[in-house]
């Protein structure tokens, strides 16, 4: 059987829909509520074992690395005023037995280019890809349900989850047949397909978990127009020699790559917070019922 340990996280990209907040800060620190998207990516990595994390990263990213770097200040200035607390969870924001390794992808092109990054640090082990823009909830954390389906079957395991009729060209699309409720023997992906052209409506959902032979199919891809490799039409070429599946996982997806799932998200969080979710929930509550008053209104 084998175990997964080492996950990519690719954090290159330059994100065009969070202008003008992500000019000078990486997209994946936005926060939702009080913790930076690629934090929740990680806690999600961490708690299905994985122990190497090797983010792909480029300009402008490297307070990703100062977040996930011991901060002798704020522990010092922390503890000085009393707050234990606070300075023990700035602390346990990377437990001490991962390890962050950092490579820099010298231009961002595509997410297949940014797996490739991380052959030599992978080696002949299977991996995780972790794209932090899809926050993922579900119990068990979303990638440790893919790790035991990977370990049952050791094949190559996609995240999926079925979307809205107009969802294909938003996402990588998986075909095939199921094999039971949740996974699919996959025969086919196609990259943001035109609708009439989607196998199905079961679109991959930013978690994968590879056998280390996609590296060779990422080598053989011909770059796109601008030089970009991307990671799903060699998974489909990758189908030739091995089985792969997907997997429709127990949980929720938010897309946090678009406003309106960064803000679904956000609701959905603040309204389980343990610090506030009495009072944005009274006040989201009197929101709805149309009792406050729109900004700018006067009584
Ligand atoms: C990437 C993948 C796509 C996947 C999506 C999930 O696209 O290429 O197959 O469905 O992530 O978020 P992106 O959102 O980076 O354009």
């Amino acid at each position: 059987m084998l175990a997964v340990h080492k996950a990519v996280f690719p954090v290159a990209g330059i994100d065009t829909r969070f202008l003008p907040a992500t000019k000078a800060s990486p997209k994946e620190m936005l926060p939702v509520i009080d913790k930076p998207l690629i934090q929740y990516a990680v806690e999600e990595a961490v708690a299905a074992g994985i122990t190497e994390l090797i983010f792909i990263t480029g300009r402008g990213k490297r307070v990703i690395e100062d977040h996930f770097d011991k901060s002798y200040e704020v522990e010092h200035v922390l503890r000085a005023r009393g707050l234990q607390n606070l300075a023990e969870l700035v602390q346990s924001i990377k437990p001490p037995n991962v390890n962050c390794i950092y490579v820099r992808q010298a231009e961002p092109l595509g997410l297949g280019h940014a797996v490739l990054c991380a052959q030599k640090l992978i080696g002949d082990d299977p991996f995780a890809v972790v794209l932090a823009d899809d926050l993922l909830e579900g119990q068990p954390p979303v990638l440790e349900q893919m790790v035991h389906i990977f370990s049952h079957y050791d094949s190559s395991v996609i995240g999926v989850e079925e979307f809205e009729a107009d969802g294909a060209c938003a996402h990588g699309v998986v075909g095939g047949r199921h094999w039971d409720e949740r996974v699919i023997n996959v025969s086919s992906i196609v990259e943001k397909p035109a609708p009439e052209k989607a196998p199905s409506c079961f679109g991959v959902a930013g978690r994968y978990v590879l056998m280390p032979a996609v590296f060779d199919h990422l080598r053989a891809q011909r770059p796109g127009p601008h030089g970009e490799i991307e990671l799903t039409p060699a998974i489909h070429s990758m189908l030739e020699e091995e089985q792969v599946l997907a997997y429709e996982f127990i949980g929720k997806r938010y897309d946090c790559g678009t406003k309106l799932g960064y803000l679904q998200a956000t609701v959905d969080f603040a309204l389980r917070h343990n610090e506030v979710h009495d009072a944005f929930g009274a006040w989201l509550r009197k929101r709805v019922d149309g009792e406050t008053a729109a900004p700018g209104t006067t009584h």
